[in-house]
């Protein structure tokens, strides 16, 4: 076996939520398509999601859109019996969605926090434990946790001087506790033929404050922010068996953000 074969997704069966979003969700469904596998995506509207998973399909791709709210227990338990009745197994399962909660310290309420709890804390813990189970069962399977440079580090205010974005505070909060969860599962489950890695992407270029922008690409090493391909080399090494003795680790694709 040649080691590209390693990178290879062909007869896995995987689910990005949040995977039609349009910035690092559908880049990530479609690198783990064009890698072989058979892709679920699912969030909250099931229109976009079936949409995007027919579009794949007429590029040559097996992909099927379902629906999912991740702060809703019910949800996730209907989306988990979907798949299972389908597909029979979950060899890849991306957690990419974010229950999103805007605002500032001085803005945010407990309630916003509540909110992100449910989604960001109770439901990936609750997806996890849906399909950790059919992979004890296989003795095969890669969580791959989508969390953020802010995962790391804090927000540098600096970069916001001159526009009206926001720095979220529960956002840290979650994308940190999402990496040391990463490794609890890690830990757990590893004897059990389960990996689970996180990936941590810097930001995604969105026609963002020009202000904010420059700023950025000053600060980051490699002088631009991330775009649509960035991520997709990053996602098919943890899912596949190209990284089969890789597991609890935080994957930064980052430009170099944390390195400085
Ligand atoms: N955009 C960035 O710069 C950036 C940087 C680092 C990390 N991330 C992380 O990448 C992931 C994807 O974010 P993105 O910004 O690329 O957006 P995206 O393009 O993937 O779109 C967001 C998606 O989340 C879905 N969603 C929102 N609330 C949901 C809910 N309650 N239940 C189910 N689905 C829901 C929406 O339907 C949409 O499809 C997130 O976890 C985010 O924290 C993003």
């Amino acid at each position: 076996m040649s080691v590209l074969d390693k990178f290879s997704l062909k007869g896995r069966v995987a689910l990005v939520t949040a995977g039609a979003g349009p910035l690092f969700g559908s880049s990530i469904s479609e690198a783990l398509a064009e890698a072989g596998a058979t892709l679920i995506t699912a969030s909250r509207s099931l229109e976009r999601n079936l949409e995007f998973a027919e579009r794949l399909r007429s590029e040559g791709y097996d992909a099927h859109g379902m629906q999912l709210e991740i702060s809703d227990l019910d949800s996730i338990r209907r989306l988990h019996d979907q798949i299972i009745e389908k597909h029979g197994r979950l060899d890849v399962l991306v957690n990419s969605a974010l229950a999103r909660v805007g605002g500032s310290f001085e803005t945010q309420t407990p309630d916003d926090w509540l909110y992100s709890a449910k989604g960001d804390m109770v439901g990936l813990f609750a997806i996890c434990k849906a399909f950790v189970q059919d992979m004890v069962r296989q003795r095969r399977g890669s969580i791959i946790n989508i969390s953020s440079i802010y995962g790391v580090v804090a927000n540098d205010p600096t970069l916001y001087e001159g526009t009206d974005m926001l720095q979220p505070p529960h956002y840290n909060f979650v994308k940190a506790g999402m990496i040391n969860f990463t490794r609890h599962i890690a830990n757990y489950y590893g004897k059990k033929g389960i990996r689970a890695n996180c990936i941590s992407p810097g930001g995604y270029f969105d026609n963002q404050a020009g202000p904010f922008v420059s700023a950025y690409c000053k600060r980051v090493p490699i002088g631009r922010m991330l775009s649509n391909e960035d991520i997709k080399g990053a996602v098919v090494f943890l899912a596949s068996d190209a990284s089969e003795y890789v597991t609890g680790i935080n994957l930064m694709v980052d430009g170099g953000w944390v390195a400085l």
